[in-house]
């Protein structure tokens, strides 16, 4: 088994350049009244947004009674504050996104950290195999990154390892809890019902790999400790990436379900909010996001996460596309080849489409003629092309705020200064995905929003997190 280190990219965060579809030179009525029809699904009115909202916070409350809700609502078994004095090096395993992550974290107190990492990619054939061969991988990815970093251990010591695995796990402790489902693409066999931090241990132990896992983490979880160590006032953590999700502090009186710990004050709920509205009764869904959820690895699960997050929106916008061509309305009718596989159309492009102001929409012709393979395209199919991810992609944003905003108000946290860690992708490179959360939060709550609640990157959110996390379990045991 080999494991493969990747550079990272930077990619610089542009903001969107609207298209105005009054601006639009149509061929025909027929192409005028399908684009208007588009528009129709897919904007967000400000009355769905509160609607959502209200639903969302109903969905919170249900999920805090009991288990086996639609929203799972995971107790993470995270009850303690950090204030940033903390010292220690730990390694964390991020294992959940696009990538892999190894990384050790040293943490020198007065709230400074340093961090050293590797990641790498996980082959596709290992997300649907079998899941020991995938809890093998990540073993192997740790011992080639403690080799590579020529970190040692003394004696029969063990390094402390934060695991950040983020799928909706049921939690049973600090570092034990049960998988309820795969998410993202995943779909190794046999994981369900089991617990990922014994295969992960197991894996090291047959190795031995002087690893112990100390804390099981969801990204949320871990991106909410790590933005609080520097700004006390965090409230929520969320993940806009490869998937969405959220976590927020909950008092622990309001834990119906809460067997543990009576004297504990409030604790760090992994929302799983991915999977709100199972029932569809609320979100907007169109044919295009029925179409490829049905196509997905895990049907009817994840339905506000697949509206949401990065691994779909080029999907659904590709869905839209082929609509549009075969109906000869687009492309006069013709397809590319590539364009007709699945997943081609990668989120991914809609940013650069997104943020392409040129005169003749160069960067979108670009992806299409060079990248996608059609052999001509007019300024009227890039235009609509372009108008079609604003609306995906606006979307996406839109429902991003009414699931914040949701916290906020079950929270009571938008009354007060209160600061919101997100980490991902689509946070991170999405042309407009910030403005679009805020100017979704300021039309629920009022223009004081804006003065008591900041949103900002929390970049690398689940390392530091799962480090501060098994710093935190180690208190605790200590
Ligand atoms: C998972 C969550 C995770 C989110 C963001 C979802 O698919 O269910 O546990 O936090 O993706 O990575």
């Amino acid at each position: 088994m080999t494991s493969t280190p990747i550079a990272s990219k930077i990619i610089a965060k542009a903001t969107r350049v609207s298209i105005d579809p009054a601006h639009i030179e149509y061929t025909s009525d027929r192409q005028r009244n399908a684009v208007e029809a588009l528009i129709n699904e897919f904007t967000v009115h400000p009355q769905m947004l509160q609607d959502i909202k209200a639903n969302f916070m109903e969905g919170m409350k249900k999920g805090l009674k009991k288990d086996g809700e639609t929203m799972a609502m995971v107790t993470s078994y995270v009850m303690g504050r950090l204030d940033g004095s903390e010292v220690g090096s730990y390694l964390a395993l991020d294992v959940g996104g696009t990538n892999l992550r190894v990384v050790a974290v040293h943490l020198t107190g007065g709230g400074e950290i340093t961090t050293r990492q590797t990641k790498y990619r996980i082959d596709e054939k290992l997300k649907v195999g079998e899941a020991k061969a995938l809890f093998d991988f990540m073993a192997v990815c740790v011992d080639s990154f403690l080799d590579e970093h020529q970190i040692v251990v003394r004696g029969d010591t063990q390094f402390e390892l934060g695991f950040t695995f983020s799928f909706p796990v049921l939690q049973t402790s600090i570092n034990r809890g049960t998988l309820i489902s795969w998410t993202k693409g995943f779909n190794a066999s046999g994981m369900v019902g089991k617990d990922p931090v014994a295969y992960l241990q197991d894996a090291f132990n047959r190795r031995h790999i002087p690893v112990r896992v100390a804390a099981l983490v969801n990204d949320t979880v871990g991106t909410l400790l790590a933005h609080a160590y520097n700004h006390p006032d965090t409230c929520m953590g969320v993940i806009l990436g490869t998937g969405c999700n959220g976590a927020y502090v909950e008092k622990i009186e309001n834990i119906a379900k809460w067997k543990g710990d009576a004297t504990a004050k409030e604790m760090i709920i992994n929302m799983e909010f991915g999977a709100f509205d199972k029932e569809r009764a609320i979100l907007p869904l169109t044919m295009f996001d029925n179409k490829m959820d049905r196509k997905s690895v895990n049907p009817n699960k994840q339905i506000l996460e697949k509206m949401i997050a990065g691994m779909y929106l080029g999907e659904i916008t590709r869905n839209v596309l082929l609509n549009l061509i075969d109906r000869r309305l687009l492309f006069e009718g013709c397809i590319s080849p590539d364009l007709n596989q699945m997943w081609t159309f990668e989120t991914a492009y809609m940013s650069t489409i997104e943020a392409d102001g040129s005169a003749t929409l160069h960067a979108t012709r670009k992806i299409l003629e060079s990248t996608l393979n059609f052999s001509s395209t007019t300024m009227n199919d890039r235009q609509i092309v372009k108008l079609i991810v604003e609306l995906v992609g606006k979307r996406a944003a839109r429902l991003s705020a009414a699931a914040i905003a949701g916290v906020l108000e079950h929270t009571g946290s938008w009354k007060e200064k209160a600061a919101i860690g997100i980490d991902g992708s689509l946070f991170e490179y999405y042309p407009s995905f910030d403005t679009d959360i805020m100017d979704g939060l300021e039309e629920v709550f009022g223009p004081t929003v804006r003065q008591n609640v900041s949103i900002g990157l929390a970049q690398d959110g689940s390392g530091v997190g799962a480090a501060l996390c098994a710093l935190l379990a180690a208190k605790h045991s200590g």
